[in-house]
């Protein structure tokens, strides 16, 4: 299907794959057109932040969307990528929100992860969005250790939605938030950001490459970071894991 949005270009669609990002990443050796979006009903090797895995089962929406912004920071990308689905999310009717950089939560329970990888292929710079999100996923069959802490929209709407329907309305979002983010700039995403990060206003431990980090997370920067106010001290997080927040 092609489109004349940007968002989705045309959706290439696989019953399996590893992983959509690896997938999408395989495509650019082709000629791929931006806004291309890589789709699977299952992946065999879903790939979450940190090389950690993503349970894949089937009626999870699992895809990514290729994208070469000029702005060559796939970090801040990457962040406020949140955005579009919690407005998808609250168009269902479900009260979700951010966990710093872009986990979304509906009361605390995971229900979309997402993962942006920028990568050069042929001088381009791409940024590959990978987004999964537990529509009817049986949360029974996600790893034990995350059943507890995870959640679908259909639990939290407690009937079921059709995966089209909600990528639909999330690439619509995506489209409309892209056009944002490439026409205006990133400042009015970023104070939109502000006001759904659950994260704000807490006690926070973000784990970094080199250490644990501790304070109260007060702000985001104007560059994506998350500001800490660490014993008196500022500091600015770009990169981590939020391992507590109270
Ligand atoms: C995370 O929360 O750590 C990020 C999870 C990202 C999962 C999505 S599913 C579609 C795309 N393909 C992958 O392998 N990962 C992302």
């Amino acid at each position: 299907m092609q489109s004349k949005r940007m968002i989705p270009k045309n959706i290439l669609r696989f019953d399996v794959v590893d992983s959509t990002n690896d997938k999408a990443k395989e495509l650019l050796d082709r000629d791929i057109q931006e806004g291309t979006v890589v789709l699977a009903d299952r992946q065999a090797a879903g790939r979450g932040r940190y090389g950690r895995a993503w349970a894949s089962p089937p009626g999870g929406l699992y895809f990514s969307i290729l994208l070469t912004p000029k702005e060559r920071n796939a970090q801040l990308l990457s962040l406020l990528s949140g955005l579009p689905v919690v407005r998808t999310l609250r168009g269902f009717g479900i009260e979700a929100s951010l966990k710093w950089p872009n986990d979304v939560l509906v009361q605390g329970r995971k229900i979309c992860g997402i993962l942006c990888e920028g990568v050069y292929r042929h001088d381009v710079y791409w940024v590959i969005v990978g987004i999964g999100v537990n529509v009817t996923v049986d949360l029974r069959r996600l790893p034990q250790e995350i059943q507890e802490t995870a959640t679908s929209l259909k639990r939290e709407m407690g009937k079921n939605v059709e995966n089209e329907a909600v990528l639909s309305d999330l690439l619509r979002e995506y489209n409309d938030f892209y056009a944002t983010y490439t026409g205006r700039g990133a400042e009015h995403l970023l104070t939109e950001y502000r006001g759904l990060c659950a994260t704000l206003g807490k006690a926070v431990v973000i784990q970094t490459a080199k250490s644990k980090i501790s304070g109260s997370a007060i702000d985001i920067s104007p560059a994506g970071a998350l500001v800490l106010d660490s014993g008196g001290k500022r500091m600015e997080i770009f990169e981590g894991t939020l391992i507590r927040s109270a």
